[in-house]
């Protein structure tokens, strides 16, 4: 299915948001805008070709993730801090392709380690709760390609271990997308 039928077909569908769920989605909301400046922000370091190619790609996949999430959840429930989150993803993005490919690999695989574990957090809920399976098929989609970005970035980073800076730089990417989300789910 290409991109645009998979938009089609949400829009086509009504997905039943439960009101428990609101916060949970305004936090996906949020961080689907941040994944779309984080490869805005790549595509500006335009001269190395690895990093423009995956920025360009994964680049499709949020766009469209974000319009699903924009299209479930109604204006007026979005994080008041938008433009925050679009100046962090687009900052992460441009800084961390500044320090090349393998650089910008390890933190597009941290960011969806974390996303993955996010979206899986709220499939469960939704299953052990018999809650929504329209809303539960939209998250189990979103997070499948969050993880083959990840699969992708594991991959291209290449086989050498990641040492003591690039780990502290994963736990840093873990605990800030993690602070970010408890802030969107509020504000
Ligand atoms: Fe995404
Ligand atoms: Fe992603």
């Amino acid at each position: 299915m290409n991109k645009i039928n998979i938009i089609e077909s949400y829009r086509s569908s009504k997905v039943f948001v439960p009101d428990n769920m609101i916060r949970w989605i305004r936090s996906n909301h949020a961080g689907e805008t941040g994944a779309v400046w984080i490869y805005i922000g790549a595509r500006c370091v335009f001269w190395n070709k690895s990093i423009r190619n995956m920025a360009k790609e994964h680049f499709i996949t949020e766009k469209k993730h974000l319009i699903v999430m924009s299209h479930i959840l109604p204006s007026s429930k979005r994080s008041k801090l938008l433009i925050l989150w679009r100046i962090l993803g687009f900052s992460l993005g441009f800084i961390s392709a500044l320090f090349g490919y393998r650089f910008f690999c390890i933190t597009i695989q941290s960011v969806e380690n974390f996303v993955e574990k996010h979206y899986q957090e709220q499939i469960d809920f939704l299953f052990n709760n018999s809650l929504s399976f329209d809303l539960l098929q939209v998250l189990q989609i979103c997070c499948n390609e969050e993880i083959e970005h990840q699969l992708e970035a594991k991959k291209n980073k290449g086989l050498q271990l990641n040492n003591t800076y690039e780990n502290l730089w994963s736990c840093i990417i873990g605990k800030g997308s993690s602070l970010a989300v408890n802030i969107s789910r509020f504000i």
